[in-house]
């Protein structure tokens, strides 16, 4: 009688099929994916409208001399540039660049109408550029303006995980890889089956392997020890993570709100490197810091209309940031159109993410002017958040424990001079920690 050994078919199967979807799930697969070409190659200069010119020098003549009042593609203080060669006589723009105020006075018809029209705002002149610096940078304005890229993060909900279309194209070649790998399955399953009673029908036996004569939960359960240490380790293990649990509640580390703006502390506070308190200002004087109203963002986003393409970034696009300036500009009721605000205003209801409960005194000034403590050691690294969120855990161990570790600088700190020749005399000590000057005393942080 013929013998089938097929313990094992099932089970070696599966681990193939594992394998399989672990070598095609490998990042590096993933990887070839995202460096195929994609959309963004749209950038390289085209001279259409025939001008002679470096669009490069254009470029840095126009950033530093003109893009203050001037946008290619947008109207700013002075109008857009973008196809003023057509409307414009090459002779013409070379005088009013240079010294637009002459023509003016004149009486050039055309060069009195747009004074006229942008409410007789005066141009700089310019005597210091030659004709071919005029051309470089009319040939930098009159480049087509840069197809957009296609908007991959159109809202903060969607931009999260893998920008580009490669990022689906993966999980799509995943999700079929997937479904053939469950295809295979039930075929061979159904294959296995088919064979089986194929053998059945013609009298093959087919082993099995039973070897082992009791199950390893069997023997377990009848050793007592073994069960013993066991359920110890379990309720040890388990009580600890209860205990974990429950001290949890109410504490909101890492809370990361979305915002109705998406403001980018990386953007402002990293890159740009503007002080926090600058916006934050009365953490130096009082309680609390603060928020800023919206008239210190109109500051600078008066000017600031759009973000740098290079700002943008995988997970948000330069579409997506510009929107959120235009709900900005929404807000306070700025037309950037016509540069001016229209009246209407919007408050902007930012989420409050830091936030201790009422039984508890916390004061910014105290910590930041008298201390000198950076924002940076309770709200973490700020400057490279694209979103906020709250860093530390703000329980009341962490404020004690902060007060016990932390010697106070008081060398040149008016605020100390008293209290250091009393209390350092009492302690012996030269320096001093906030618990030793009463930061642990109740009175000091309940009410
Ligand atoms: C101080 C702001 C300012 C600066 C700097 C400036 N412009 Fe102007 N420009 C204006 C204003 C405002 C107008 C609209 C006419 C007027 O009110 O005088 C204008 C008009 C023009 C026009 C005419 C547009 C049309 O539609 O006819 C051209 C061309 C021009 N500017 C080119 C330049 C170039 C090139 C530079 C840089 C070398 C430059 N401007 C720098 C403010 C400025
Ligand atoms: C250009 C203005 C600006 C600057 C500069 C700035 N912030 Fe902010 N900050 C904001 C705005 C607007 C919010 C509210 C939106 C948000 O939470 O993202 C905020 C929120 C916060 C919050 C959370 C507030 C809450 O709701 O609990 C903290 C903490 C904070 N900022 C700390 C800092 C620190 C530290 C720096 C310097 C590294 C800094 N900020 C620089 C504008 C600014
Ligand atoms: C000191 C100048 C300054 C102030 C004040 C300022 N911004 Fe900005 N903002 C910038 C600069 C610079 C950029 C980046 C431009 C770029 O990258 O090309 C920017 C970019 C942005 C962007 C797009 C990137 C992002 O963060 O999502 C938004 C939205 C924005 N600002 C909102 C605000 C709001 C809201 C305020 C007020 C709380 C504010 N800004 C205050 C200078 C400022
Ligand atoms: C010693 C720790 C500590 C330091 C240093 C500190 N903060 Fe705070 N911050 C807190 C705590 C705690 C809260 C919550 C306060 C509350 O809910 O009453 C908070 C809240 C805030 C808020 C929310 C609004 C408010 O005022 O309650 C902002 C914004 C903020 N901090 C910004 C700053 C900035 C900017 C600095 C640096 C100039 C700074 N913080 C330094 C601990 C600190
Ligand atoms: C990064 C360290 C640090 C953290 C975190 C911190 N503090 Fe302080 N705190 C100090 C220092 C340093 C002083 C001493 C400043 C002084 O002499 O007034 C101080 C002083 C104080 C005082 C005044 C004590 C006195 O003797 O008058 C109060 C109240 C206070 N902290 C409350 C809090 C509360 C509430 C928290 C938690 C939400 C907190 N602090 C978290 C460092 C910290
Ligand atoms: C350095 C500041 C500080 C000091 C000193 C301090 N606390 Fe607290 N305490 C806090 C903060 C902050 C909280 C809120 C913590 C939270 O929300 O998780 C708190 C919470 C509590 C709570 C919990 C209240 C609740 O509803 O959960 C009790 C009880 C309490 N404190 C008692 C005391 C007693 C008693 C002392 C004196 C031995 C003391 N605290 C000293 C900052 C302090």
């Amino acid at each position: 009688m013929k013998k089938v050994k097929m313990r094992h078919s099932n089970s070696r199967f599966l681990l193939l099929a594992l394998a399989a979807l672990f070598f095609f799930s490998n990042p590096s697969f993933a990887q070839d994916a995202a460096d195929s070409p994609s959309v963004e190659e749209n950038t390289t200069p085209v001279d259409e409208a025939g001008l002679e010119g470096d669009v490069s020098a254009g470029k840095d003549l126009f950033n530093s001399l003109c893009a203050a009042c001037h946008k290619p593609y947008k109207r700013a203080i002075g109008p857009a540039l973008h196809g003023v060669t057509e409307k414009r006589g090459k002779e013409w723009l070379y005088s009013w660049i240079k010294n637009s105020s002459a023509m003016i006075e004149a009486g050039d018809p055309q060069a009195v109408a747009i004074y006229e029209e942008y409410n007789k705002v005066a141009m700089n002149a310019f005597p210091q550029l030659s004709n071919s610096d005029i051309d470089n940078i009319l040939a930098y304005v009159e480049q087509p303006k840069p197809e957009p890229k296609v908007a991959v993060a159109a809202e903060g909900s969607t931009a999260a995980g893998q920008g580009g279309g490669a990022g689906v194209s993966t999980q799509v070649v995943l999700g079929i890889l997937a479904f053939v790998l469950l295809l295979l399955l039930v075929v061979l399953f159904l294959v296995n089956k088919t064979l089986t009673r194929f053998a059945e029908a013609n009298g093959v036996v087919i082993e099995k392997d039973e070897k082992i004569s009791k199950p390893i939960w069997k023997a377990f359960v009848e050793n007592q020890f073994l069960v013993i240490v066991t359920t110890v380790v379990l309720l040890l293990v388990g009580s600890y993570y209860v205990y974990g649990f429950f001290m949890q509640v109410g504490v909101d580390q890492g809370y990361a709100p979305v915002q109705p703006i998406h403001y980018s502390h990386k953007i402002h506070a990293g890159d740009n490197g503007i002080d926090c308190k600058y916006c934050h200002s009365s953490a130096r004087v009082s309680k609390q810091s603060g928020i800023p109203s919206l008239n210190v963002c109109m500051n600078c986003h008066k000017s600031i209309a759009e973000v740098a393409p290079e700002t943008a970034t995988e997970e948000y696009s330069k579409e997506f940031y510009d929107g959120e300036i235009a709900k900005l500009y929404d807000a306070v009721g700025w037309d950037p159109a016509t540069q001016s605000y229209t009246g209407e205003e919007k408050p902007v209801k930012w989420v409050r993410i830091h936030n201790l409960p009422d039984l508890a005194y916390f004061n910014h000034s105290q910590h930041v002017t008298v201390a000198g403590i950076e924002c940076q050691k309770c709200h973490g690294p700020v400057e490279e958040m694209e979103i906020m969120r709250q860093h530390a855990p703000l329980t009341m161990g962490w404020c004690i424990e902060c007060h016990r570790d932390t010697k106070v600088n008081m060398q040149g700190n008016e605020y100390y001079e008293k209290i250091h020749e009393e209390l350092s005399k009492k302690y012996g000590v030269e320096t001093l920690t906030a618990a030793q000057m009463g930061a642990l005393e109740c009175g000091k942080c309940h009410y």
